[in-house]
């Protein structure tokens, strides 16, 4: 008699293991070659105008992520009008930029490449161009996406970039461990916070802190420490002006004029009470992000923590004082909060297929033999 015949549950149960067990490996290499091929995309400085700027000189590994600029330098040394924010743990956001002008990461990736002040180039066929010139990136994309016969798409591009965006999450953190259950994790003096932060002026209605992954975001556009700054005194004049233009030549000028910039999240939305608006930043890797605010106008950890404090304070009505010890005691919570070192942890495989079905997808479905 067969062993079929015998057992015939489990040995159909071990066929499907088997056949599960070849798809996860194969659907983790490719996650695996497509993730390298976003990183190598990503630090390419040839896919700029100039040939000299990559993603990667404005968000800095050792930073996670972020710029130690106040401000960027892009393509021909272009000034820019923002400090570039830590990529690391993208996925607390609902948008993206300071002002949430991009929906999400794909879309994101077209206004670096094409901004004259950061990558500068003059086309999509001038990206392609490059990107087909390197033998490397096109075997690697008929790799994952077969034959194409010359066609890649910008979408495939930004579907890399996304893709390895999207691997750079934050290692967990002394307050992670706390949160968990470990009391120890904590410092005593890090473990009086929570109450101070939740408290007095109430840093967690907009920097969150949830039981469990705490995103130190609200996601939403407030009136900022920093104030308009850069916006000068013709500001309500930019104000009318911009008023009469559609929404992308608005967006256009952010990357270019300060002024412009400056206004925030008015820029997206001509909502008067949106002016000088930014989306609240998630503290997640603030140890390491500074400059501080979206225009990089504060140098250190504890002065932004001194400004918000003070601000945010005077917003509420009426003046909260607090002492030299209180203030540092935020500063290090905020640090324990934040990764330890400066490098975001690698996602697993199997955990980065599960937060990338949208894009995975998409990639899979853009593929040239549809
Ligand atoms: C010249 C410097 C510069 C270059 C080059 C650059 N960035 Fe940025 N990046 C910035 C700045 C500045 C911001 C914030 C701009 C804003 O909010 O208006 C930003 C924002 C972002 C954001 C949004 C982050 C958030 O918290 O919402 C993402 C994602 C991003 N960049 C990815 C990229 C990718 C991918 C590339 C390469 C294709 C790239 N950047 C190239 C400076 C740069
Ligand atoms: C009403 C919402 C709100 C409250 C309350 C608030 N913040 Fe903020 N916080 C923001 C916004 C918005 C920004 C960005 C402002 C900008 O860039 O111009 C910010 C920026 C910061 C930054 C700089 C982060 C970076 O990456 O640049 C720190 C640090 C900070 N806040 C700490 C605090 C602390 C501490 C408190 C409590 C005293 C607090 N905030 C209360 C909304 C808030």
């Amino acid at each position: 008699m067969g062993l079929a015949k015998l057992y015939p549950d489990t040995l159909l149960s071990v066929v499907i293991l088997v056949i599960a067990l070849v798809a996860s490996v194969r659907a983790n290499a490719a996650d695996e070659s497509l993730v390298n091929l976003g990183r190598a995309l990503f630090e390419d400085r040839s896919l700029s105008g100039d040939r000299r700027v990559s993603c990667a000189s404005c968000h800095l590994k050792d930073h996670a992520f972020s710029d130690s600029r106040p401000l960027s330098m892009g393509n021909r040394h272009h000034r820019g009008t923002r400090n570039a924010p830590s990529l690391v743990g993208l996925a607390n956001y609902r948008t993206l930029f300071w002002d949430g002008r991009a929906e999400g990461l794909a879309d994101q990736a077209r206004f670096p490449l094409f901004s004259p002040a950061e990558m500068g180039l003059s086309s999509e066929a001038q990206l392609l161009d490059r990107v087909r010139q390197n033998q490397n990136y096109m075997r690697a994309f008929e790799h994952l996406l077969g034959n194409l016969n010359g066609h890649l798409r910008v979408s495939d591009i930004a579907h890399a970039l996304a893709v390895y965006e999207q691997s750079l999450v934050p290692p967990e953190t002394a307050y992670d461990q706390y949160v968990a259950g470990d009391d120890d994790a904590l410092s005593q003096e890090a473990k009086a916070v929570p109450a101070l932060f939740n408290g007095k002026v109430g840093c967690s209605v907009c920097h969150m802190l949830g039981a469990r992954n705490a995103s130190f975001t609200d996601n939403l556009f407030h009136e900022s420490a920093v104030g308009l700054r850069g916006a000068g005194a013709e500001f309500p004049k930019i104000a009318t002006r911009l008023a009469h233009l559609p929404l992308q030549q608005r967006i256009d000028l952010i990357p270019t004029d300060r002024r412009v910039a400056e206004l925030g999240r008015f820029v997206v939305t001509l909502d008067p009470k949106d002016i000088g608006a930014f989306r609240t930043p998630s503290l997640r890797s603030a140890r390491v992000t500074a400059p501080y605010m979206h225009d990089g106008s504060v140098a250190t950890l504890q002065q932004a923590v001194d400004l918000e404090l003070y601000y945010r304070g005077l917003k509420q009505g009426y003046p909260v004082n607090f002492s030299l010890a209180e203030r540092r005691e935020i500063r290090v919570f905020i640090e324990s909060a934040s990764a330890s070192s400066s490098q975001p942890q690698r996602h697993p495989h199997s955990a980065l297929t599960a937060i990338l079905p949208s894009v995975r997808n998409n990639f899979i479905v853009s593929t040239h033999h549809e």
